[in-house]
């Protein structure tokens, strides 16, 4: 089973182990289309619930659909406390581009799609997620969509709603309009924009989620991150996820992998305790890669 601190989402009563998983990479290849091994996605989802994970990202636009319709296959009915978070605000046309779909009809579509596929009458918690320019941070108002999501969840089709993608000034403005519990955003050891925005969320106890935690489509890679995972007999994605663990206790963690070999690997991560002096020379990649 794995072993970190359990985080409570604030003002909910769901109470998640800080090592999750991320489902995206259980659709085909380029995020399209279903698995090679739809068994192996299966397996993959299995190991992690037995092995205590108990918080699963996921998108009705990863695939689309599969990957919810694959959750759903591997582990319906859904066993008590596992807190599934989907993500709304994007659609796949057939060019498999990644486009916005936030317009008040598109984000209602996209919750009805998510819970006919996961087979759920409620959303534990959906994501706006804003798709910015060139799908990153962007400035400009997200009340409208905000909104809307606040009004599902008045009808009883939202539990909690988070949002994604978004800068510091979008997360108050979202506040403003409902009680946010997390936010999810592109950080790891490597690309820390968000560390000022990791405390504030912290100080207020909402979850910071970050997408990409080993680095996404390219895994991390550095020497200083080889020679530290070497000196500590693990792989350096297991220290860059400890590292993620050690950073603030607000982080929850969703690596994403569609293989049980990996898997077993990031989960073992939460195992890992790194020194101060490892942690120092772990933040000096960040300054390397900005400079
Ligand atoms: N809000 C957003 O906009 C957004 C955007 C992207 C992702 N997400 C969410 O965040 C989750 C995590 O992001 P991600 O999956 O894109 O990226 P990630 O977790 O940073 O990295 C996934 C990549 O690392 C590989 N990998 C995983 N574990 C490994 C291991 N132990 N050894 C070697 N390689 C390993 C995976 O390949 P294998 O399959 O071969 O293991 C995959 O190529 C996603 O699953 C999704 O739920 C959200």
């Amino acid at each position: 089973m794995i072993s970190c601190q359990p985080f409570t989402f604030p003002g909910t009563s769901f109470t998640v182990n800080r090592m999750g998983y991320g489902a995206m990479q259980l659709a085909g290849p380029g995020v399209w289309g279903p698995p090679k091994d739809r068994d192996a996605a299966i397996a993959v989802l299995r190991e992690a619930v037995a092995a205590g994970v108990n918080h699963i990202d996921t998108s009705d636009f990863y695939g689309p659909h599969v990957t919810n319709q694959i959750i759903r296959e591997a582990l319906s009915p859904f066993p008590a406390g596992l807190v599934i978070v989907t993500k709304l605000g994007g659609r796949r046309p057939p060019d498999r581009s990644w486009q916005p779909a936030s317009s008040p009809a598109e984000l209602t579509a996209a919750v009805h799609d998510n819970l006919r596929n996961l087979g759920l009458e409620a959303l534990d918690i959906a994501n706006y997620r804003f798709m910015g320019r060139d799908h990153g941070l962007e400035e400009g108002s997200i009340a409208e969509q905000v909104s809307v999501l606040a009004d599902l969840k008045r009808q009883g089709l939202i539990r909690h709603i988070g949002v994604s993608n978004v800068t510091a000034t979008q997360v108050a403005e979202a506040q403003t309009i409902t009680d946010v519990v997390c936010v999810q955003n592109n950080y790891n050891l490597a690309h820390r924009g968000d560390d000022a925005l990791i405390d504030d969320l912290a100080r207020q106890g909402i979850a910071y989620v970050p997408f990409f935690p080993l680095g996404g489509f390219s895994p991390l890679q550095s020497s200083t991150l080889s020679a530290v995972a070497e000196r500590l007999g693990a792989t350096p994605l297991q220290v860059a996820l400890a590292w993620l663990l050690h950073r603030s206790p607000n982080i929850l963690l969703i690596p994403g992998t569609s293989s049980v070999a990996h898997l077993r690997e990031n989960l073992a991560a939460a195992e890992l305790t790194l020194t101060p002096d490892v942690l120092a020379q772990l933040d000096g990649i960040a300054a390397a890669a900005a400079g």
